[in-house]
């Protein structure tokens, strides 16, 4: 060991980017800043680095991993593209958008990786520092969100700080995330496209390309995902969802105008102007910022169940959920 401070903060400059894909490239464990969420990555051709993913996370094994590569032509290497994967990469790509395409045999990625199950996640981001890492490295890398398996995604170097600590080798400090929540993904390995995870690319996008789009990410009941475990992105506080108005120890998560509803301890709005946009950006953040203010339950308001407020609702129920 070279006895460094862990995690290493590494600028997101010409030579941080350098640094942290030379890291990667030594099996390390690096997050780095997408346009959804910080990613926790790691080679993903490399089974020991993957393994480092699921231990510093607490993830459990069954859960595959997104890999991100630079562009299209890169994914041709590590997914089987049909007409439909192909349209919606030249659409979205780089974006938040991952698809799950069946995964080629004798494919040099890491069996930890997908889990098991014989289909790959495959995603290009479109963020300039990821984007210049995954060029640097050189090699496709396994990133979920960099943190705690069950826990609320990071949108900052900071989020990610608090939540792995000195279980991450690296971390490169990139500023917020502009979207805010996970990629949307979509399962085309059957004759079905399949939504696994809503996200900021909509279903109708989608269809619009492809044809119908079934839409199952929203029944718990029936997590065709593997991580689509029913409590996730929990804060420590308990969630109480479409609140119109806040006990006395309860913070509130507001949406649009809140001057004239009540309660709550601490008060943080997603959106004074009812923007979806913009609280789907601020969605993580305040749930940590509520969490820290030491109340013990957070009541939020209602969310438009369109457009990117599906996304939001999804996360929101996920954090309500009973927890096991
Ligand atoms: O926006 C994102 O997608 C972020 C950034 C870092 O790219 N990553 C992310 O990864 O959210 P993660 O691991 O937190 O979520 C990956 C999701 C999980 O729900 C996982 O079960 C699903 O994708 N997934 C991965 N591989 C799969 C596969 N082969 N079949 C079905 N679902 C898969
Ligand atoms: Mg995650």
């Amino acid at each position: 060991d070279t006895g460094e401070k862990r995690p290493a903060l590494i600028p997101a400059t010409p030579a941080g980017l350098n640094r942290a894909a030379e890291l990667l490239r030594a099996g390390r464990l690096v997050a780095f800043p997408t346009e959804t969420v910080y990613g926790l990555g790691a080679d993903a051709t490399d089974d020991r680095a993957v393994a480092a993913i699921f231990a510093a996370k607490g993830r459990p094994q069954f859960n595959p991993l997104i890999v991100h590569v630079p562009d299209l032509a890169a994914a041709h290497s590590w997914g089987l593209f049909d007409d439909r994967a192909h349209d919606l990469a030249t659409q979205f790509w780089p974006g938040p958008l991952t698809m799950v395409v069946p995964r080629p045999a004798n494919s040099a990625l890491s069996l930890l990786v997908s889990a098991g199950l014989d289909s790959i996640a495959i995603r290009v981001p479109n963020h300039p520092v990821a984007q210049a890492i995954l060029r640097a490295a050189g090699k496709p890398i396994a990133a979920p969100s960099a943190n705690c398996s069950g826990a609320v995604s990071p949108t900052t170097p900071q989020h990610v700080l608090e939540s792995l600590g000195d279980r991450v080798d690296a971390i490169v400090t990139g500023g917020k995330c502009m979207v805010g929540l996970e990629s949307t993904v979509i399962d085309l390995t059957g004759p079905e496209a399949v939504l696994l995870r809503p996200g900021a690319v909509l279903p109708d996008e989608m269809e619009r390309l492809i044809g119908p789009v079934r839409l199952s990410a929203g029944d718990p009941t029936a997590p065709k995902s593997p991580g689509q475990l029913e409590s996730h992105y929990a804060p420590n506080a308990a969630v109480r969802l479409n609140a119109s108005s806040a006990e006395e120890d309860e913070a509130f998560l507001t949406f649009g105008p809140d001057r004239f509803v009540f309660g709550g301890t601490t008060r943080l709005n997603l959106s004074l102007e009812g923007d979806l946009n913009e609280a789907a950006a601020n969605l993580f953040s305040h749930l940590r910022s509520l969490d820290q203010s030491g109340a013990r339950r957070i009541a939020v308001m209602p969310i438009p169940e369109v457009g990117l407020g599906m996304a939001i609702n999804d996360r929101l129920r996920r954090a309500a959920a009973p927890r096991s």
